[in-house]
């Protein structure tokens, strides 16, 4: 028996700046822990609401009116019990009334804290069949930022450094430097001019797709020479931000599916494209699959948006074979065991599984455990800044721990 004896849930600021939550959840045994919960931009449509209308002050109450006594007492063992109360307590299908982020803090909390009563990492108590912590997932780093995550940077959300070594202190190594590249050949390109960065920590300049692409692409392929890091360019389009009426909107022009899917098989191509995710708008379940062939045996072609974590769009995408991989963030769905549940299905069908950060991030490491104990492909977390190095700090230490 793990008994809940208290569970608080508090405010907290993100790397935004903006509120979000954390909770602290104790146990019978006197265990106790505290985990906070991120905040998308490029949030999907099919995500659970973040926060109720009235934002985090109703998300407070509303957790002290419905959910708080509904925990007290529960048996936490096995993380589901906890979860299914958040649900029933919430009595949405997209916890619009307690708010994703309050349940996405009290799972991780409660996941956390049977962690420590039972003296085990948070990877251990997640860790999925045949996971034993001793394969650790690639960097998926942010360097150049763009979209909803900069002011006056290229459309395309993220371009990415996609760092695939075995050792996550070479795929830390190769990630940084790529971006500490990438700056450099900024600095040359705008002499003495003020360069930016963004919310992810990627850098923010005055250039579009294809030159962004370019620069990343140079990077790479410097530091992959300089270290023999096996380190490749890769993209977030968040295509669905820039979709409307049926076009993907560029400065320049206009793109329909077709349009898009060609101009995205050729940056693949072009760039030595990795790491591609939403290329497509998030209904686009059968472009998506179009992408795929095309591109899906030189690239990962992963579901964002698209999926939004979410078991239910995880299966239509693989009926449909959409994609090759999923990327995995614990608010977009409100609870770990909803999250481990699209886990478990994307890792039955073979899709890779990327755990990732939230534009608006808390300084705490929790997200490597959780990339660890699902057997993550990839860790995207960026490179720079507090609350996204924290989460490569984490993986570092879980690194040395089990012996890499
Ligand atoms: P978000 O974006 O956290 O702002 O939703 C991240 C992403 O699209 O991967
Ligand atoms: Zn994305």
């Amino acid at each position: 028996m793990s008994r809940i004896t208290e569970v608080k849930v508090a405010p907290l600021y993100d790397s935004r700046a903006h509120l979000t939550v954390e909770a602290t959840v104790t146990l019978d045994s006197g265990a106790h822990a505290r985990a906070g919960a991120p905040s998308g931009a490029s949030t999907g449509t099919h995500e659970v609401v973040a926060f109720p209308d009235g934002g985090v002050p109703a998300a407070l109450a509303a957790f002290r009116d419905r959910a708080r006594s509904a925990l007290i007492g529960l048996d936490a063992a096995g993380l589901s019990s906890v979860d299914e109360a958040l649900h029933r307590a919430d009595g949405t299908p997209n916890f619009s009334r307690i708010g994703g982020n309050t349940a996405t803090a009290i799972s991780v909390a409660t996941a956390m804290a049977l962690g420590v009563e039972s003296h085990r990492p948070l990877w251990k108590v997640l860790a999925r069949s045949g996971v034993d912590g001793t394969s650790f997932p690639s960097i998926v780093g942010n360097c150049i930022n763009g979209g909803r995550h900069a002011i006056g940077g290229p459309e395309i959300q993220e371009f990415i450094a996609f760092a695939e070594e075995k050792d996550p202190a070479d795929s830390v190594r190769a990630a940084i430097r790529v971006h500490g590249v990438i700056g450099e050949a900024l600095e040359r390109r705008f002499p003495g001019q003020a360069l930016g960065r963004g919310d992810e920590g990627g850098w923010v300049a005055g250039i579009g797709n294809v030159e962004a692409l370019e620069i990343l692409k140079d990077a790479c392929a410097k530091v992959r020479d300089e270290t023999h890091l096996a380190v490749h360019p890769g993209i977030d389009m968040a295509a669905s931000e820039f979709f409307r009426g049926g076009q993907y909107r560029y400065r320049d022009r206009s793109l329909d599916e077709e349009g898009q899917i060609g101009f995205v098989s050729e940056l693949v191509d072009r760039y030595g494209i990795r790491y591609l995710e939403d290329p497509l708008d998030e209904e686009a379940f059968e472009g998506f699959a179009a992408v795929t062939r095309a591109v899906g045996r030189r690239a990962l072609v992963v579901g964002d948006d698209l999926y939004v974590t979410n078991v239910v769009r995880l299966e239509r995408g693989i009926t449909l074979r959409s994609s090759n991989a999923i990327l995995i963030k614990v608010n977009q769905v409100g609870t770990l065991t909803d999250t481990l549940a699209t886990v478990d299905l994307a890792r039955r069908d073979g899709l890779a599984t990327i755990a990732s950060h939230r534009s608006g991030e808390v300084p705490e490491g929790w997200l490597a455990h959780v990339a660890l104990g699902i057997g993550a492909r990839g860790l995207k977390c960026g490179v720079l800044g507090g609350e996204r190095v924290a989460k490569l700090n984490e993986l570092l230490r879980l690194g040395r721990a089990n012996g890499t």
